[in-house]
């Protein structure tokens, strides 16, 4: 497993991808800082975490909102001494539920993918920066999906958000690349990490989530669907001194459904 002792890292969105990250790379040794819109949840990973002995922090963190972005990396720099690492992972999942197609998509889907999946990510990584610069270096790694490469019927603000984010990762690599900071995504496939916010329990709901996941199954060439921790692993290892020349790259972790 990586090493990360000693390091600082943030995880921007906690729940299911993010909470197995933030676990993994405290098990690694980092010192985590999990900053989620659901503050109870980012509390509760963290002490899950510190009970098993890895040391960190859950606290409430819209990354829309750039005050609290900076707060988030205050908080993280002001208690543990600076930052090094940042997984940011945050989206909102409710609102994909609306997004059809764009000649029938409300603007304001469009907006508000765009402020969390996107401009949320611009935030985090100006304000993650300079901090990072400070310590000499740093890795930070997107979560970005298939959708933003496998061209869809539907949903396209969400695959639109996700392809903005393979520019902007690949600013960060080739504008810091050479002061030691590396940036990276992952696009994983389909992770089951139990019910969504927005989605609801409802029959139908449930009904088009195992649809779904029988559809995607069937065009996997590994033997299952993912879980949380397949993505925690590629991200703990771009995050660190194994994945150091791993620099403006796109990982797909999804059972080889897409080969690029
Ligand atoms: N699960 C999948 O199949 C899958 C596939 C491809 C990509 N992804 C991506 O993985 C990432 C994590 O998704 P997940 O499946 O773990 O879902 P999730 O809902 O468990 O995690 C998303 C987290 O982001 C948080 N969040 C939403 N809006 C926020 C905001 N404005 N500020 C801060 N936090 C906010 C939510 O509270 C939640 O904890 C997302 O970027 C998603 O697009 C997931």
């Amino acid at each position: 497993m990586a090493n990360l002792e000693g390091k600082v890292a943030m995880v921007a969105g906690g729940g299911g991808i993010g909470g197995a990250t933030a676990r993994r790379l405290a098990a690694a040794g980092a010192t985590v800082v999990i900053g989620d819109l659901d503050a109870a949840n980012a509390a509760a990973i963290a002490a899950d975490i510190e009970a098993r002995g890895g040391r960190a922090l859950g606290v409430g963190c819209d990354i829309a909102d750039e005050a609290s972005v900076k707060a988030l990396v205050e908080t993280t720099v002001n208690r543990h001494g600076g930052l090094d690492l940042m997984h940011v992972n945050a989206a909102d999942l409710g609102i994909i539920l609306r997004d059809s197609n764009v000649v029938d998509v409300a603007i304001e889907v469009f907006d508000r993918t765009i402020a969390v999946n996107l401009r949320g990510h611009l935030l985090c990584t100006r304000h993650a920066i300079p901090q990072m610069l400070r310590r000499g270096g740093g890795a930070l790694v997107y979560t970005t999906s298939s959708a933003a490469f496998m061209g869809e019927p539907e949903r396209p603000c969400y695959a639109m958000a996700k392809a903005g984010l393979t520019a902007l990762m690949r600013h960060v690599a080739s504008r810091w690349g050479k002061q030691g900071i590396r940036a990276n995504a992952v696009a994983p496939g389909l992770v089951l990490t139990g019910p969504r916010a927005g989605a609801g329990p409802s029959k139908e709901n449930t009904q088009m989530i195992e649809e779904m996941q029988e559809r995607v199954l069937a065009i996997t060439r590994s033997t299952r669907l993912g879980t949380p921790e397949d993505i925690a692993a590629m991200v703990a290892m771009l995050l660190s001194d194994d994945g150091a020349w791993i620099n403006g790259q796109v990982i797909s972790v999804d059972g080889g459904v897409t080969m690029r």
